[in-house]
C-alpha cells in the first residue's frame, strides 16, 4: 500500500496537550504523571475523547488498561495490538510511552484516511502504570493482562503512604474483578509497541528505525539498613554504627560488582535513598535504598543479583549494621517474534527508512505482552539518547517516520 499520511502537526499538538496534564511543579516539557492520581485520570479522559473522535470503541478493564478498537472485517479473529503507557516518572519528559499511545492512534487514523480495511481488528492499548513510581513494581497493567502477576500478588503492593493497590485502584474508579483482566488465549494475533529508543544508538548511526529483537531482563529490589542513631556531636567515631556510611559502602559495591560483570549489557542503578531521621545533626539510624538491575542475559542478571546480596551482607557485618533485602521483581528477558520483526523490517524498507535490529535495554509493557502474543517493538531515535528527563526529545520527523512504519506494520499484520 502507499505510505499512509501522518498528520504530524495534530500528533505533536496532542503530545503537547497531554504534557500539560502533569503534576510536575515545572511546566512542560517537564512532566510528572503518576498512576491513579487525579492527573492520571484527566489524561485518561483526554485520550478517551481522542479515541471516540476517531470512531474507536473504548473498553477499560478492571485495572484501568484501556483498549481502543478499530473493528476488522473479521472481528472474531485475534486482534493486532499496539500501544504503550501514559504514566510518567517524576520530572520526566513528554515522549516516553506517549509516542506509542498517541502514535498508535495516529497510525490507525492514517490507515483509516488511506481507506485501508483491516481483516483483523486493530487495538491501541494504554497500559496502566508501566512505571514503578507508585507501587515499586512497573508494568502492573501488562503483568495482570498477561498473567505474569496474579491478582493476589498485585493487591499486596502498597504505595508510599501504605495504601494497597486495590484500595487505590478502586478510589480511582476502577472496580471489577482483577482476574478478568487476564487476556484470553489468542486475544492478540500480534502486539507491536512504538517507543522512543531512550538510548543513543539510532541517533549515532543516523537511522530512523530500530526493530527490537529482545528486551533486557529487569529486576528491582530494596534494602533497609539499620544501624544506631545518636547525637552528631556527642557520639565519637569508634562507637558509630552509621546506617548511611554502611549504605554508601553498599552502593559503591553495587557499582563495582556491575562494572566487573562479564556482560557488557549489565547495568545497576541505585536511584532512591531515604535517610532516617534525616536531620543535619543526627547520625542516620536507618536507610532504605533501591536497586534496579538489568541484563539481556537473564542468568547473568540473577548471578549478579546474588553477588550483590552477598556483598551487602558482608558489608553489614563489617559495619555492625543489620540489612533486610526485598526482591520486588526479577523478570526474564523477552524475545521478539520473527514474523513481527519481519513485518517491521519490511515496513521500514518500503518507506526507505534506515533501520537496524537492536535490543531494548529499557523495559516496556511488551516484555509481558510477549508472554501472551507474538511481540515486536519499533524504536525511533531521541536526541542524545536522553530519556526520563524533561529534555527528552524526538523530532516531529522522527515521530512521523516511526508512526508510518507502525502503520504499515499494523496493516501487514492485520491483513
Ligand atoms: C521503565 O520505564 C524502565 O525501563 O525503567
Ligand atoms: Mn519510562
Ligand atoms: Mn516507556
Ligand atoms: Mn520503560
Amino acid at each position: 500500500m502507499n505510505p499512509p499520511i501522518i498528520d504530524i502537526e495534530r500528533l505533536v499538538g496532542e503530545l503537547q496537550q497531554l504534557a500539560t496534564i502533569s503534576d510536575c511543579p515545572e511546566p512542560p516539557p517537564a512532566v510528572t504523571r503518576v498512576v491513579f492520581t487525579e492527573t492520571d485520570l484527566r489524561a485518561r479522559d483526554y485520550l478517551r475523547s481522542l479515541y471516540e473522535a476517531a470512531g474507536l470503541a473504548v473498553r477499560v478493564d478492571a485495572i484501568g488498561n484501556t483498549f481502543a478498537r478499530w473493528e476488522g472485517s473479521e472481528p472474531s479473529l485475534g486482534a493486532v495490538g499496539t500501544g504503550s503507557h501514559c504514566d510518567a516518572i517524576p520530572h520526566a519528559g513528554l515522549y516516553d510511552g506517549t509516542v506509542g499511545v498517541l502514535g498508535g492512534l495516529e497510525a490507525i487514523r492514517a490507515l483509516q484516511a488511506a481507506g485501508f480495511q483491516p481483516r483483523r481488528s486493530i487495538e491501541v492499548v494504554m497500559f496502566t502504570s508501566e512505571e514503578p513510581t507508585r507501587f515499586g513494581v512497573g508494568c502492573t497493567g501488562s503483568r495482570l493482562m498477561s498473567g505474569a502477576m496474579s491478582p493476589a500478588d498485585l493487591v499486596k503492593l502498597t504505595d508510599e503512604v501504605g495504601d494497597d493497590y486495590d484500595t487505590v485502584r478502586k478510589r480511582a474508579g476502577f472496580s471489577g474483578d482483577l482476574a478478568s483482566a487476564k487476556l484470553p488465549n489468542g486475544y492478540y494475533e500480534a502486539f507491536v509497541e512504538l517507543h522512543i529508543e531512550q538510548g543513543p544508538e539510532l541517533e549515532a548511526n543516523d537511522l530512523a528505525i530500530g526493530v527490537v529483537t529482545a528486551i533486557a531482563a529487569p529486576a528491582q529490589a530494596d534494602f533497609t539498613v539499620t544501624g544506631e542513631g545518636g547525637h552528631a556531636g556527642a557520639v565519637l567515631m569508634p562507637r558509630r554504627r552509621d546506617a548511611l556510611i554502611a549504605s554508601a559502602a553498599m552502593v559503591s559495591a553495587i557499582d563495582s560488582v556491575a562494572r566487573a560483570s562479564k556482560s557488557p549489557d549489565m547495568v545497576a542503578t541505585v536511584g532512591k535513598l531515604e535517610v532516617h531521621p534525616g536531620a543535619v545533626n543526627s547520625i542516620p539510624s536507618r536507610v532504605r535504598f533501591t536497586l534496579d538491575l538489568r541484563d539481556i542475559d537473564g542468568a547473568n542478571r540473577d548471578a549478579v543479583l546474588k553477588e550483590i546480596e552477598d556483598e551487602v551482607d558482608r558489608i553489614a557485618v563489617e559495619r555492625g549494621v543489620k540489612v533486610e533485602h526485598r526482591i520486588l521483581n526479577a523478570d526474564p528477558p523477552a524475545i521478539s517474534d520473527k514474523n513481527v520483526v519481519s513485518a517491521a523490517v519490511s515496513a521500514a524498507e518500503s518507506l526507505n527508512l534506515g533501520y537496524q535490529e537492536m535490543i531494548s535495554r529499557a523495559y516496556h509493557d511488551s516484555l509481558f505482552m510477549a508472554r501472551v502474543a507474538p511481540m515486536g517493538m519499533i524504536f525511533i531515535p531521541c536526541r542524545g539518547g536522553v530519556s526520563h528527563r524533561p529534555d527528552e526529545y524526538s523530532s516531529p520527523e522522527a515521530i512521523a517516520a516511526g508512526v508510518q512504519a507502525l502503520a504499515l506494520t499494523l496493516a501487514s499484520l492485520a491483513g
